[in-house]
């Protein structure tokens, strides 16, 4: 099963399957890489190192090339400076070789999961793709949306779904079921 709605099939086995791991890599990835997963590569690697006894660690990437080698989008970085995260960022491309690596590739919208399936090759690669926000049990849509172009307010509310994400996302990795 491909496409978004692909995290339901199998993915609490394969959550299950990660919690038994000494380390484990995520990878996060939007489109430009500057703004969302960034922010919720600072978001994630900070709150991992509070709550998560494992070693967890956190890169991101973007599926265009257009920002490779940029910094964070400054509102972003702002946003999560403000929030009291810590993170240093550099842009780098979304490549197939990141599925070897990678014990989960979180998406921030259907575009970007969908982009990301269609590099992988093999099907035990797809069920390592999974909605970030799928992990918000509360939240009324699957995506974060894009704030490029947008004001602050934008990034922030970014940051609130990202947050919500990521909590839930170390519960469910955590083994707590939620
Ligand atoms: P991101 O936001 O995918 O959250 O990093 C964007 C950044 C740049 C562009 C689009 C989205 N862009 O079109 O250049």
């Amino acid at each position: 099963m491909q496409g978004p709605w692909s995290y339901y099939y199998g993915v609490d086995d394969y959550l299950q399957s990660l919690r038994i791991k000494e380390s484990i890599r995520i990878e996060i990835v939007c489109l430009g890489n500057i703004c969302r997963s960034p922010m919720a590569a600072a978001v994630l690697s900070a709150r991992a190192a509070e709550i998560y006894p494992k070693q967890l660690s956190v890169t991101s990437s973007g599926t265009s090339p257009a920002h490779y080698g940029e910094g964070a989008h400054p509102l972003s970085e702002k946003v999560w400076q403000q929030a009291g995260y810590r993170y240093e960022h550099r842009a780098r491309g979304f490549n197939s070789q990141i599925f070897q690596e990678a014990d989960l590739i979180l998406a921030m919208d259907f575009d970007n999961h969908e982009n990301i399936l269609k590099r992988a090759e093999r099907s035990d690669s797809r069920s390592k793709v999974m909605m970030l926000r799928s992990f918000d049990k509360t939240a009324t849509s699957l995506e974060i949306p894009d704030p490029w172009g947008l004001g602050i307010a934008s990034y922030q509310e970014v940051l609130e779904m990202v947050e919500a994400s990521v909590s839930g996302l170390l519960q469910r990795l955590s083994g707590d079921t939620i």
